[in-house]
C-alpha cells in the first residue's frame, strides 16, 4: 500500500500559488521558499527609485521593441517624456516616416503611450533615418544592436550603427545619449587575476574575442570604444551602460536571448548545466539605470549594471526550488573539472547615483512567471504538481 506523504508547508504554499496563479513575489530578505503576499497593485518601476516626473523633454530610444528598450519606454512614459522609439519593420504606416509595427505593440499598450510615444522606421545602417528619429531630441538611448555571435550580422550594425547614431545626436545638438554597452565589452580578457574586482576600468580584449569567435562581445566592445571615439570628436556627451545578463518580466510578446537562458532550463531544452558563471541584473534594473544615468548631471563614463554573479549550479538550483514540475537539470555537463569560481565585480557606482538592486533570485521569479503569462512556457496543472510534490518527497 501506497504510503500518504506529509507535505511540508512551503509545496503547499507553492501548490496553493500555482493553483490559483496569484502572484507572491519573493521576499528577497528570506530564503527562497518565504513567499510574501504583493499588494494587488504593483507599485510602478520607476517609484521604486524616487525619481521627479520629467515633462517637456523628447527623448529617442533606438530599438524601441525590444526587450531592455521596452521598460526603458515604460518607464520614460510613466515619467512624463515625450518618446520617439525606432523600430524596423513596421506594419501600419501612419505616416511618411512614423510607423506601428504589430510586433511592437506592447508599446502602443502601455501608459502615457497614446499621447506621447510615437515609432519611427529606422535601420541602424541607415543613417538618414536615424537623423529623423533623432532630429529634435533632448535625449538618445542608444540600445538597439544585433544580439548574435554570427559576425557579420553583428558586428557592423553595432558598430556602423553606433557611429550613425552619435553623428545624427551631435546634428541634433542633443543634451546627452546613454549607450547600452555590455558585460561583454567588459570581461573578456584571458589575463585577468582570479583577484581581480570587475569594475568600469575593465575592457575586454579584442584579440581575444576574436580567437574565440566571440563576436558578440567583440562587436560590442568596438561598437562601445567607437561610442568614445566619435563623442570625443564631435563632442557629444556620451555616458555607457554595462548591463550583464538582463532577465525579468518581459513586455514584448517575442523571446529574445537572455530570457532564453532562463528559459532552456525549464522547457526541457536544456538537459545539463554548464560548468560557469554568469552574472546577472534585472531587467528593470538595467532600465532604471539608464534613465538615472541620463537625468544626473554629474554622471559620465561607464556604469557596470550587475547585481551577482552566479554559478550555472546556483541557478538552476534556484529554479528547481521555485518550480519543481519543470524538468530543470541537475547534471553539471563538465563535473571532472573544478567548480568555475565566481568572480568579484562592483556595482557602487551606480549604487552612488541610488540604485537598489533588485535580487536575482526575485528576477528568476519573475522571469518565469512572465514566461507564463505570455505563453512561453506551459502552466503547470494540479496533477504535474502533485507528481512534483512525490518526487520531492521521494
Ligand atoms: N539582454 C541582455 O542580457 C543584455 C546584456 C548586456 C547588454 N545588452 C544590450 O542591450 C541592448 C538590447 O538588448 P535586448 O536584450 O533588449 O535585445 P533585443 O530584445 O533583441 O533587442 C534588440 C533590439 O535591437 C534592434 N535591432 C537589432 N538590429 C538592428 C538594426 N540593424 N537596426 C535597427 N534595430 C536593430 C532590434 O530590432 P528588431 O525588433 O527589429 O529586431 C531590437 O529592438 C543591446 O544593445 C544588447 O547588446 C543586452
Amino acid at each position: 500500500m501506497v504510503k500518504p506523504l506529509a507535505v511540508p508547508a512551503v509545496v503547499l504554499s507553492l501548490r496553493t500559488f500555482f493553483t490559483k496563479r496569484t502572484f507572491f513575489p519573493l521576499n528577497p530578505e528570506t530564503s527562497f521558499f518565504t513567499l510574501s503576499p504583493k499588494p494587488p497593485n504593483p507599485q510602478p518601476s520607476s517609484e521604486k527609485f524616487n525619481m521627479p516626473s520629467v515633462s517637456g523633454q523628447t527623448v529617442c530610444v533606438t530599438g524601441a521593441g525590444g526587450f531592455i528598450a521596452s521598460w526603458m519606454v515604460k518607464l520614460l512614459l510613466e515619467k512624463g517624456y515625450t518618446v520617439r522609439g525606432t523600430v524596423r519593420n513596421p506594419g501600419k504606416i501612419e505616416t511618411q516616416t512614423c510607423f506601428y509595427d504589430p510586433k511592437n505593440s506592447h508599446l502602443r499598450n502601455l501608459e502615457g503611450a497614446e499621447e506621447r510615444l510615437t515609432l519611427c522606421k529606422a535601420d541602424l545602417l541607415d543613417f538618414e533615418s536615424l537623423r529623423l528619429a533623432i532630429n529634435g531630441c533632448d535625449g538618445v538611448f542608444h540600445t538597439a544592436s544585433p544580439v548574435t555571435d554570427d559576425p557579420e550580422e553583428m558586428v557592423e550594425p553595432a558598430v556602423i550603427g553606433t557611429k550613425n547614431v552619435i553623428v545624427a545626436a551631435a546634428e541634433a545638438k542633443v543634451r546627452r545619449v546613454v549607450f547600452t554597452s555590455s558585460i561583454g565589452a567588459v570581461t573578456m580578457d584571458p589575463n585577468r587575476s582570479p583577484d581581480t574586482v570587475v569594475d568600469e576600468s575593465c575592457w575586454s580584449d579584442l584579440e581575444f574575442c576574436k580567437n574565440t569567435k566571440n563576436w558578440y562581445c567583440y562587436g560590442k566592445a568596438v561598437a562601445e570604444q567607437a561610442a568614445w571615439d566619435e563623442a570625443k570628436e564631435r563632442g557629444v556627451d556620451v555616458v555607457v551602460v554595462n548591463p550583464v545578463l538582463v532577465m525579468g518580466p518581459l513586455l514584448q510578446p517575442t523571446l529574445n536571448a537572455s530570457v532564453i537562458h532562463v528559459l532552456k532550463y525549464l522547457n526541457g531544452s536544456a538537459k545539463t548545466y554548464a560548468n560557469s558563471v554568469q552574472a546577472y541584473v534585472d531587467v528593470k534594473d538595467v532600465a532604471l539605470a539608464h534613465i538615472l544615468v541620463y537625468e544626473t548631471p554629474s554622471a559620465s563614463g561607464r556604469y557596470l549594471c550587475a547585481e551577482s554573479v552566479l554559478h550555472r549550479g546556483d541557478v538552476v538550483e534556484i529554479l528547481a526550488k521555485f518550480f519543481p514540475e519543470y524538468p530543470v537539470p541537475t547534471k553539471c555537463k563538465d563535473e571532472t573539472k573544478p567548480r568555475a569560481k565566481p568572480y568579484n565585480f562592483s556595482n557602487q557606482k551606480l549604487k552612488d547615483l541610488g540604485l537598489e538592486f533588485t535580487t536575482v533570485k526575485q528576477s528568476l521569479y519573475e522571469t518565469v512567471k512572465s514566461l507564463q503569462d505570455k505563453g512561453h512556457l506551459p502552466i503547470p496543472t494540479q496533477q504535474q504538481d502533485h507528481e512534483s510534490i512525490i518526487r520531492i518527497q521521494s
